[in-house]
């Protein structure tokens, strides 16, 4: 299993949930490759299997500005990943009240219109609630890395 890791982070905190998500991944025999530069045609070259997106939200309900042009590109262009399986961990803090992880969920739901399959329900991390999210997420992954195989 193929496995691409996208994160999109303002300070570095959803940086570091990826890095752990990708650590727990290759440690189970996935083989996993982290997406840089940002961009589409970097992704598409990568013909991912299966994708983690690792996102924060920022502003009001919007994407990080690493993430947002890829975002974009791919809402105008519209590749299809039918089938593929996905996974979005989506940080944020429940003080934004409405825009409560809407980073995460944008880009939940166009991995969904792009006929992606969401392999583990999208895991939500509060800042108001934590101070290690990349620990706290590690049950999600595994989770996920499970799903990945059934
Ligand atoms: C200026 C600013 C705006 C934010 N807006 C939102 C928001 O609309 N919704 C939300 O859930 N979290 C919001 N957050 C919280 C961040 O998403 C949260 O702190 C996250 O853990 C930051 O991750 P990062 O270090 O990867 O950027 C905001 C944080 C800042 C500093």
């Amino acid at each position: 299993m193929h496995l691409v890791i996208i994160s999109g982070s303002v300070f570095g905190t959803a940086d570091l949930v990826a890095d752990e998500a990708q650590a727990l991944c290759q440690a189970a025999g996935l083989q996993v490759r982290r997406l840089r530069p940002l961009e589409l045609d970097a992704l598409l070259a990568l013909a991912p299997e299966a994708l983690l997106v690792c996102c924060s939200t920022t502003g009001m309900g919007e994407l990080p500005d690493s993430l947002a042009p890829l975002f974009h590109t791919m809402r105008d262009r519209f590749p299809l990943f039918t089938g593929v399986p996905f996974g979005v961990i989506a940080l944020g803090d429940s003080a934004y009240g409405d825009t409560f992880c809407q980073g995460g969920e944008q880009m939940r739901e166009l991995l969904l219109e792009l006929q992606g399959r969401e392999a583990q329900p999208m895991l939500r991390l509060d800042a108001s609630e934590t101070v290690t999210p990349d620990t706290d997420a590690e049950p999600w992954v595994q989770a996920f890395i499970t799903a990945l195989r059934g």
